[in-house]
């Protein structure tokens, strides 16, 4: 058997990602509180409640775990219901409460990389039509200032916003979202002034804090064409890639962003410090021209692939890869700002885990500016339209006790932190199964 180890480079940030509606609980002023309400919106009539209680405090206990785990950073989000609550109040105590969690990670040493808008809006800001209303700018410019201001002490790695495409997608072409509703016209209404958002607070923090950072997070779903030797499967792909994904990417490099959106939108040339690559799977696509509905494509996970509990995702770690080698072209780094699955039992984790670090690596060992990982995520948490069918957490947690179990994958993962590779000693242990295709003998 091949030994050895695959290393990152040195200050290489390792963290899981959380996101604030998903783990705070009782956030009772968002769209999104008011959406689960509503019946049918969400599987099983689930509720996001208390979550994992990190606005009761949990977060401490939640971020000793991460620490204690050879985690050395953390990225979570910024809830702007709770920090303005109304069109005319700021809530200092709650902006106070983020500084303290702040500080709370410099304690534990962990790196905090910061979001400020993760799906979730203030209900009074909803009213008026969300992001498909360009009246939303101004307020975000001062939400913004107001928590980069407050923040700014113990962060300068931000993120804007968390996958406006995936965002806008779900919310206008899906209708899963709030306000749910399918509309190509408020999809592109939306969708710009996303970009335009995310162009302006590029702007702002820079303007704030001259060391800051501040990225993208796009959702990158992989598409590769069913029959490679097929043009249509191979246009549809490029299709589906280009309106999903590149589009935006094009916006925030050119200021143009492309078909199906067509808008110049000078302000956003330019404003990414680095690339954050949401990846989780990839489709398979073949041209069909019976399904009009779904842009004419038929999108399939690859035969006997290694599915999560749901079925929700395929392990596809070759998409990581693929989308790496894609995004160096922009010669700027490149942070993976979400990557996991869900799988109550921890089945299939260890080996997603290591399959997908692995292929980072390789970016990695090209020289790639690949700078850190942050697995989706650190305990089971609520997952939107999927309520808490989904288990992605590295800690199981019972939503009725709060009580929080390890998996297996937690020490894999502490272990990958720690050594800051990955070594054929971690393989044998969590997936010995991968031995030949992680270390092949020669
Ligand atoms: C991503 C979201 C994140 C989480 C994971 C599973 O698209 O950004 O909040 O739901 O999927």
């Amino acid at each position: 058997m091949a030994q050895g180890t695959f290393h990152f480079p040195r200050g290489f940030l390792w963290g899981t990602a959380t996101a604030a509606h998903q783990v705070e609980g009782n956030n009772t002023n968002s769209n999104w509180w008011a959406w689960e309400q509503e019946p049918g919106r969400i599987a099983q009539g689930h509720t996001s409640g208390l979550a994992c209680d990190w606005w009761g405090g949990r977060w401490r206990e939640d971020l000793d775990r991460a620490a204690q785990a050879g985690q050395n950073a953390h990225r979570l989000s910024i809830e702007w219901c709770r920090i303005q609550p109304a069109p005319d109040r700021w809530d200092e105590e709650a902006l106070d409460r983020y500084r303290e969690i702040m500080q709370g990670m410099h304690e534990r040493n962990l790196t905090p990389l910061v979001t400020l808008h993760h799906f979730t809006l203030p209900l009074w800001l909803a009213e008026q039509g969300s992001w498909e209303n360009e009246a939303i700018l101004l307020p975000w410019e001062k939400y913004v200032r107001k928590v980069v201001e407050a923040l700014k002490e113990y962060v300068t790695l931000w993120c804007p916003i968390n996958e406006p495409n995936n965002l806008a997608y779900h919310t206008y072409i899906l209708g899963l979202w709030p306000p749910g509703k399918p509309s190509l016209s408020s999809y592109i209404r939306a969708s710009v002034n996303l970009m335009r958002a995310h162009a302006l607070a590029y702007r702002v923090i820079h303007s704030l804090q001259s060391q800051a950072r501040v990225g993208s997070a796009l959702h990158y779903r992989g598409f590769e064409p069913a029959r490679p030797w097929f043009p249509p499967d191979k246009w549809m792909t490029g299709a589906l890639k280009g309106a999903f994904s590149d589009a935006f990417m094009t916006a925030m490099t050119t200021g143009k962003m492309p078909f199906p959106f067509n808008r110049r939108i000078p302000e956003a040339k330019g404003t990414q410090d680095f690339i954050g690559v949401n990846y989780y799977t990839f489709d398979n696509v073949a041209f069909n021209l019976l399904r009009p509905r779904e842009f004419f494509t038929r999108r399939y996970y690859t035969p006997g692939a290694d599915l999560s509990d749901t079925g929700f995702i395929a392990n596809e770690p070759l998409g990581l890869y693929r989308l790496l080698e894609w995004g160096k072209q922009f010669r700027i780094p490149m942070i993976i700002t979400e990557n996991g699955v869900e799988d109550a039992d921890d089945r299939i984790r260890p080996r997603y885990i290591l399959e997908h670090i692995h292929q980072v690596w390789r970016g990695v060992n090209y020289n790639w500016p690949i700078k850190g990982y942050f697995y989706w995520s650190l305990v089971d948490n609520f997952e939107w339209e999927r309520g808490w069918t989904q288990r992605f957490g590295l800690w199981e947690l019972d939503i009725e006790t709060q009580a929080r179990r390890k998996r297996p994958s937690a020490d894999l993962y502490a272990e990958i932190c720690r050594e800051n590779g990955i070594s054929s000693e971690m393989v044998v242990k969590y997936a010995s199964q991968l031995l030949p295709k992680l270390f092949p003998d020669v």
